[in-house]
């Protein structure tokens, strides 16, 4: 097992990775289940799952599950399903220093941190990520959000967790296309600080794909690190650094909007899509070589995920993907700062970029084969 510190100011936690931690819950939980009833929020797909093996775990240390089981999708991070869930939490007479688990993806760990921040001005919450995505991004760092009709993430509030408990175990259910987009996260830390994991990418991400265990731990491990020495120093992305987090997501966000944020488009093959489009904006900008923004895209392709954005077949133009772009969280002061890179590894934040630029370069990649 591979344990990795987030050293936030004030509430220091670990992620640990590795194999088993659902199974164990109790023993790596210990001594924070204080009482008999553990509140788990779940949804469906994860409790037909791993529902079993966390009834089990608890039993065996003495506990019993509360469960809260929302339907799967990303409509479950609504005003509706928090205030619901923090209801239920009330009636499970939850304290503050009581620990609810969020067992699931990022729409889980999102909503029931959430709630977890707003119950009583904030109770503890212990995140156990079962997609790839969440293990190596959304259970990190306190992020926690629902969506409003006006947006995605627009209501929120920073809370980090007492504790993440990575089980690669988990991932064997996932399906193989949840895996591949949220391995467009993994590659993110390579391409926005760390050419040498990219090349591991470049070795290993085929393996990871395929199930090999040692590859998913070091991948997974790689990337948490990378995540936790960002948040521990700019936990609340007022430095510059956190932004950089966003690689590829100004352009991603555009195109799941476009999609209609539905199953035509995961959140992470949006993301893949939208770090190919970074660095090729950065090569036409003559920020990056262009070989190596062809090599960012390879890569996806290589792993069997889309790499051209007219693959979609959108039938939009590029000023059309960049109004989606004016309702971006990130505008401040009508200027949108956009993740780019000056190479593999090297990503800036770059707040001298002109939207009418960005969609004639769109326009470009729509045409293009
Ligand atoms: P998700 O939670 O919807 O999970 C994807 C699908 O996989 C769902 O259908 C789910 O039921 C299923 N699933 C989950 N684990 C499974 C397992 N082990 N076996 C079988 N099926 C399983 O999606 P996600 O990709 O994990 O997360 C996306 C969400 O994360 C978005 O709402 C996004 O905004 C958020 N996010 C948050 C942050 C953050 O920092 N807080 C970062 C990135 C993304
Ligand atoms: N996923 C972006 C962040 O945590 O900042």
């Amino acid at each position: 097992m591979a344990v990795i510190p987030v050293d936030v100011a004030g509430r220091p936690y670990e992620v640990r990775v590795g194999t088993g931690l659902v199974a164990s819950l109790v023993d790596q939980c210990s001594p924070r289940l204080r009482k008999r009833r553990v509140p788990v929020v779940t949804d469906a797909n994860v409790h037909a799952r791993w529902g079993e093996t966390v009834e089990t775990a608890l039993h065996a240390g003495g506990h019993e599950a509360a469960w809260r089981i929302l339907p799967a999708g990303e409509a479950s991070k609504s005003w509706d399903q928090l205030s619901a869930t923090v209801d239920w939490l009330l009636a499970e007479e939850v304290e503050r220093g009581d620990h609810v688990l969020a067992l699931g993806g990022g729409v889980i760990g999102d909503l029931t941190g959430f709630a977890a921040a707003i119950l009583k001005r904030g109770c503890q919450f212990i995140q156990l990520p079962t997609t790839l995505l969440a293990q190596v991004d959304s259970s990190v760092g306190g992020k926690t959000a629902i969506n409003t009709p006006a947006g995605k993430n627009l209501v929120g509030a920073f809370h980090q967790p007492a504790l993440v408990l990575a089980d690669l175990a988990t991932l064997d259910t996932l399906p193989e296309r949840e895996l591949k987009a949220g391995y467009a996260e993994v590659v993110k830390y390579g391409l926005l600080g760390d050419a040498d994991f990219f090349a591991w990418c470049d070795a290993h991400g085929a393996e990871l794909l395929a199930g090999d265990a040692g590859a998913r731990e070091y991948a997974v491990a790689h990337s948490v690190a990378a995540k936790a020495r960002i948040v521990a120093a700019d936990e609340r992305e007022t430095l510059g650094l956190r932004a950089l987090l966003n690689l590829g997501h100004t352009f991603g966000h555009a195109l799941e909007a476009q999609t209609g944020f539905s199953d035509r488009l995961l959140h992470g093959e949006g993301v893949a899509l939208g770090m190919v489009l970074a660095a090729r904006f950065s090569a036409a900008r003559g920020l990056m070589p262009k070989a190596s923004a062809e090599h960012v895209a390879r890569h996806f392709a290589d792993v069997g995920m889309a790499s051209e954005i007219s693959s979609l077949g959108l039938n939009c133009d590029g000023p059309a993907l960049v109004a989606h772009m004016l309702h971006d969280k990130k505008m401040d002061a009508g200027v949108l700062p956009f993740v780019l890179m000056k190479g593999i590894g090297e990503a800036f934040l770059a707040k001298d970029v002109a939207l009418n630029e960005v969609a004639a370069f769109l326009d470009g990649e729509l045409q293009s084969s």
